[in-house]
């Protein structure tokens, strides 16, 4: 446990000597990467520090609730930005789901600086962890990322969990008293806006959220992901649910799919009385690898 105190000591440090005097905004999402980053911050940065999450209309209402009392709780400052009509309307035709991606980051991205220019912030803490960036290091090098974010956003990059894995950061949640979201599973930051195939409406996003409330509402036990995909292929012009459920260390290398046979057929029963509109329940079974978490 000293470890883990002496890694936040020098958490604190560094953002305390990175930041300086200026003003810094902290996207958060409700998971615990950037919650910890918020917390360790407003511990030694408390009245430079400007916490932002971004309501873009794909995220489940439970966990815009769990953040604000959280952060309510610790006595952060949050902002909510209302962006669900421009995530909705820029992202509804859009089919291929790395354009989605794409559309959606760059959309943050601008609410995020819009927001940092408003407020005078020349700094954005990020909390991307050394899975992360591991991850996106095959891709793309984190250097080039960082000089991208800088461009894009004209603000001075401060990584504080950068260099320490998932496992790691989950200890420091334990010690700072976020012991409610380290069994939370591990939402994509695009959230539904990857669930979802074909065109994007409001009839589907809004189908979607409620299965996945009521899934999220049945499953007790831990799983890396547990969750619903709509598929946009009909029978008789009603959407197939695929549930995915899936135990991992990170999610980065690999994934094991976790069958509970009593729970997908209690699943299956409650989904198609509840919601007509869905015509059949499926369950994948495909490991990772060959194949990816997401569907798209
Ligand atoms: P895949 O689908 O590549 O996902 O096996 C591995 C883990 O990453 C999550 N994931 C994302 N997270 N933005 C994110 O923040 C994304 O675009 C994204 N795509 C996948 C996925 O949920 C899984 O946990």
């Amino acid at each position: 446990m000293s470890n883990v105190r002496d890694r936040i000591k020098a958490i604190k440090q560094d953002i305390r000597e990175s930041v300086g005097k200026e003003k810094a905004v902290i996207a958060v999402s409700g998971g615990i990467d950037s919650s910890v980053c918020a917390l360790l911050s407003n511990e030694v940065i408390p009245d430079q520090l400007f916490s932002v999450y971004i309501r873009t209309g794909f995220n489940l209402d439970k966990e815009e609730r769990n953040l604000v009392k959280l952060f309510k709780k610790q006595g952060i400052r949050l902002k909510i930005l209302k962006r669900e009509k421009e995530y909705f309307n820029e992202l509804r035709n859009i089919k291929d789901s790395w354009k989605r991606r794409y559309t959606f980051g760059v959309i943050s991205l601008k609410n995020i600086k819009k927001y940092a220019e408003s407020i005078g912030a020349s700094v954005l803490i990020n909390g991307v962890n050394k899975n992360d960036k591991e991850i996106s290091n095959i891709v793309n090098s984190s250097k080039q990322r960082a000089k991208e974010v800088k461009e894009v956003l004209g603000l001075k990059l401060v990584e504080p969990i950068a260099d320490i894995y998932k496992g790691g950061v989950k200890k420091i949640a334990l010690n700072i008293g976020l012991k409610e979201i380290i069994n939370k599973q591990h939402i994509p930051g695009p959230a539904l806006v990857i669930r979802i195939s074909g065109k994007i409406t409001r009839e589907k996003l809004k189908l979607l959220k409620e299965i996945n409330e009521f899934t999220d509402s049945q499953v007790n036990e831990k799983y890396w992901q547990f969750f619903p995909f709509l598929l946009d292929e009909r029978l008789d012009n009603k959407f197939l649910i695929i549930l995915r459920a899936v135990t991992s260390k990170d999610g980065g290398f690999s994934a094991e799919v976790k069958y509970d046979l009593k729970l997908l057929n209690k699943l299956a029963m409650g989904i198609l009385k509840k919601y007509p509109k869905v015509g059949r329940v499926l369950f994948d079974i495909s490991p990772k690898p060959p194949v990816t978490i997401e569907f798209m």
